[in-house]
Order: C-alpha cells, then sequence, then structure tokens
C-alpha cells in the first residue's frame, strides 16, 4: 500500500515538473498558476491555490451495467489571485473538453491534478465558471489505510463515498474541507433505478427509458460529504417533531432489519437538537445500502451512508456529524478529531440519557483499557495525541474518536454539566457552515470559561504523546 502510495505521489511530482516549464512559456499576461494543494500537513496533494469555489453544478449519468459515467461539472469560483492557470482535482476518468466562461480552455491532466490554462487570465478577486466534459469509468481508491472509497460499486448500483479524498473519482473539486460550496446534481440513470444524493430531491423526470433525478443543496458543504447512491431503494418521506424532512432510502434486503431503528431517527434528530442546537440544514435522513457495499458508515451531508441497517448508536454518530463535521468542518485533516471525538462523546451522552453507562462510565472503561474486546485496540487509543495523527493512514484511528471524546469529558468535568451543554450547543454555533481548526477550539473553550485553566488537559490530553499520568 505505501509503495503504491509512493510511486503516485513521484508520478504527479514529474508532471508539475512539466507544468512549471509550460508556465514558463506564458504570454506574460501577469498571472501566476493557483498551483496543486493547500498545503495540508496530512494531504498535502488535495485541494488546489488560487480560488475558491462557491457552487458545483453537476450533470451525470451513469450505467451500471457497464459501470460508465458521463459527466459535465460546473464550478462557479473566486479567484484569490490573478491566476494564469488553476488546478482541480480529478482522479481517473476522460478529460474530453474543458471552457472558462465559455471559451475552450487547454488543460492537462496527470495523477490527480488537472491542471486549467483559461484563454482569459481570471484577475484577483473576479469570478469565473469553468466547465469540465469528462467520462469513463470511476475508480476505486484505497486510502492509506486500506479502506476503500471513492466510487463503489454495489450489488444493484453504485455510491460515491469521499472521505477523505474520494469525491475526485467522481467530479472535479477543490478537493479539500477548507472550501467547502453549495451543490447541484442532477444524475440520469436507466429506468427503474432510483438516485439518493445531499440536500433536496427537487425533480424527477423520466423519458426514453431514463430518469434524472435533481437534487439542491443550498447550505455549503465539503466535497468529502457529496454522495451519489443509485440502485433500488425503498423510500419513506416523513418529518420529525420539529418538523424537518426526513427521506431514507433503503436497499429493500435490508428494509425489514432497519425498520425498527430508522423509525427512531425523528427521535435521534430531536434529542440531538436538544443537545447540540438547531439543525443545521434544510432535511435529514438515511441512506441504506447492503452490508458488502462498504467497509464503514460515513455521515454525507444531510444524509449519512450505512453499510446495512444502523444500530441506534450509529445513528447518534453519524447524524451527530451534521453539527460536528459537516456544519463546523475541519479546516485540515489534522483536526479531524474535532468531528469523531464529538461523534463519539454524542454516543456517549445517549447512552446516559437513555439509562446506559454515563459519560463518566464510558471515559472510566477507556481509562482501564476495557472500552474494546479486543487489547490491540485499547492499546491503540493511547498511540498518538488526538490532535496530531502522525500521518494520512491514522486519520481514522482510536485517539482520534476514543481519546478525542475523552478531550471533550476533561472539559465538562472541569466546568460542570450546566456549562459543558452550553458548549456543546455554543460550538456549532459559533462556526454554523464554516471551517475550524483545534486552536479555534481551545480559544472557544478558554473564552467561554475565563477563569478557568485549561493548559493541564490541552498539554496532557489534547496534544500530549501517550497515556496521561493520572485520569
Ligand atoms: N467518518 C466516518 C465515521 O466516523 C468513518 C470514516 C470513513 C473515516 N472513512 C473515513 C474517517 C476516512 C476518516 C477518514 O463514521
Ligand atoms: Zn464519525
Amino acid at each position: 500500500m505505501r509503495t503504491a502510495r509512493l510511486l503516485l505521489a513521484a508520478a504527479t511530482a514529474t508532471a508539475l515538473t512539466a507544468l512549471t516549464g509550460l508556465t514558463g512559456c506564458d504570454g506574460g499576461v501577469g498571472g501566476r498558476p493557483g498551483g496543486s494543494g493547500v498545503r495540508d500537513p496530512l494531504f498535502p496533494r488535495a485541494g488546489n491555490g488560487g480560488y475558491d469555489v462557491g457552487h458545483y453544478d453537476l450533470a451525470l449519468a451513469y450505467d451500471p451495467a457497464d459501470r460508465r459515467l458521463t459527466g459535465t461539472a460546473t464550478l462557479t469560483a473566486r479567484a484569490t489571485r490573478h491566476l494564469s492557470a488553476f488546478d482541480l482535482d480529478l482522479k481517473g476518468l476522460d478529460v474530453d473538453k474543458v471552457t472558462v466562461e465559455g471559451r475552450a480552455a487547454r488543460f492537462q491532466h496527470a495523477g490527480q491534478e488537472l491542471t486549467v490554462r483559461p484563454a482569459e487570465e481570471p484577475a484577483d478577486g473576479e469570478t469565473f465558471r469553468v466547465t469540465v466534459h469528462y467520462s469513463g469509468r470511476p475508480q476505486t481508491l484505497t486510502d492509506a489505510d486500506d479502506s476503500e472509497e471513492g466510487w463503489l460499486p454495489t450489488a444493484d448500483g453504485a455510491a460515491g463515498l469521499g472521505e477523505p479524498v474520494g469525491s475526485m473519482a467522481w467530479f472535479p473539486s477543490n478537493n479539500h474541507p477548507s472550501d467547502k460550496a453549495t451543490y447541484d446534481l442532477a444524475m440520469t440513470v436507466p429506468e427503474g433505478l432510483g438516485v439518493v444524493s445531499n440536500g433536496e430531491l427537487t425533480r424527477q423526470t423520466t423519458a426514453n427509458g431514463r430518469t434524472t433525478f435533481s437534487w439542491h443543496t443550498a447550505e455549503p458543504m465539503a466535497s468529502y460529504l457529496a454522495t451519489v447512491a443509485v440502485g433500488r431503494w425503498e423510500v419513506r418521506r416523513s418529518t420529525t417533531g420539529s418538523g424537518l424532512p426526513v427521506y431514507t432510502a433503503v436497499d429493500p434486503t435490508q428494509a425489514a432489519a432497519s425498520r425498527a431503528n430508522l423509525a427512531r431517527l425523528p427521535e435521534i434528530v430531536d434529542w440531538e437538537q436538544q443537545n447540540f442546537g438547531p439543525y443545521p440544514f434544510a432535511s435529514v435522513g438515511a441512506i441504506v445500502d447492503r452490508p458488502e457495499d462498504s467497509g464503514y458508515a460515513l455521515e454525507t451531508q444531510n444524509r449519512p451512508y450505512f453499510p446495512g441497517a444502523p444500530s441506534v448508536g450509529l445513528l447518534v454518530h453519524e447524524l451527530s456529524h451534521q453539527w460536528y463535521g459537516d456544519s463546523v468542518t475541519p479546516k485540515t485533516w489534522r483536526d479531524m478529531w474535532l468531528n469523531e471525538g464529538f461523534a463519539t462523546y454524542a454516543e456517549w451522552l445517549w447512552e446516559e440519557d437513555h439509562g446506559g453507562d454515563s459519560a463518566q462510565d464510558s471515559f472510566d472503561a477507556v481509562w482501564a483499557d476495557e472500552y474494546f474486546d479486543d487489547a490491540d485496540e485499547n492499546d491503540e487509543i493511547w498511540s498518538f495525541p488526538p490532535a496530531d495523527p502522525p500521518d494520512a493512514a491514522s486519520v481514522s484511528d482510536h485517539p482520534v474518536y476514543e481519546r478525542g471524546a475523552m478531550v471533550l469529558h476533561k472539559i465538562r468535568q472541569q466546568v460542570g454539566d450546566d456549562a459543558f451543554r452550553a458548549l456543546l450547543r455554543g460550538w456549532p454555533a459559533a462556526h454554523r457552515h464554516g471551517n475550524a481548526d483545534t486552536d479555534d477550539f481551545t480559544a472557544y473553550v478558554e473564552k467561554s470559561a475565563p477563569d478557568e485553566d485549561f493548559s493541564g488537559i490541552w498539554k496532557d490530553w489534547l496534544y500530549g504523546d501517550g497515556k496521561p499520568d493520572h485520569p
């Protein structure tokens, strides 16, 4: 796995050198290339410099029979410098044509970088539209930790899953959580199949044996949270007690096993609203595929994705990410514990509020190395500090989840229950639909309790190597 990643990095570096040469031949109209990557500490190649996307308009067609995707992606972006060239992230697939503001643009596609040289250079601050016409068989990507993402062919269709970088397998983007945007996604599939995505279904039309589903996401979304799921679906619509529309799509083979827990989704979301504040999006729901379709659940915006019938705890976890991760999104992949620490704590709090173990019990079990049945997993919790995963392979490891949750519990012990509940609501309110990093979080906590000293918690629990000396 590591070898494959190194080879990929080398290939992309060569392509970049070639491009630098190309830039040198430029007519000298003043712009510079935006460049690849936004210096993420764990994923240096993810995202691109020089612009900020405001909206994605994706018109896609997919046929599971030959696994071919045809797409037209129009991105509306604002240049953050005078641009002679800029990159989009797109891995695999064939680019047929690129236009910028309607004019054909030169482009080069190497590795995950699609470099576009517009005929007319966008000036600093200028809004421009880039359209990419592309097609091919989207790839399943294997992450540094061996998990699969990107485009996953399923028993009766496919699923696009993008954490951390897989969305580039099915649409061109500024593929980094720091650049959030609104989305329109329309996908055409053979009649009889359904398409579920983020946001709300605005239109469904059938012609010539093919059906097009149009989904609209009005709130900002990070590219890793975009999803599209093709297959046969049992669709149910309802509303939560607070009036929020619910749209669930369940693979028919999972319907019976999913029914009881999905019936509790409105209750879970309302409990989360009481604890975390107003739900941040216009609709909620779930997508339930088959267990073999993916190795994990994902908090895709509005509508988390589950491989098989979810437990109540997993529903609580993925739905809590709608606040912690989807609305307040990490600035970099190093800040991942802000997602998973909160989502794990949400599970602990649900248990506590529903007659199960208290969060203190869960904390104690982790401290006693008895949280998991497997001793190696208990050991892994202490393998690195939550705020500093050592590499790309570790962003989904236990320190990010359980030790992240322990940081929150240490804060609760220090400030007390009422102030802690206020913090659970205040943090997502302070960064609603934005991005935040660990420094933003510690500053927020310190400001919310100016008389308290949190430096010991930060030093031992957030940034310290190894197991702290005392619980
Ligand atoms: N975010 C998912 C969850 O907590 C898990 C996950 C899936 C993940 N893919 C990942 C975490 C990639 C980090 C990186 O349910
Ligand atoms: Zn999670």
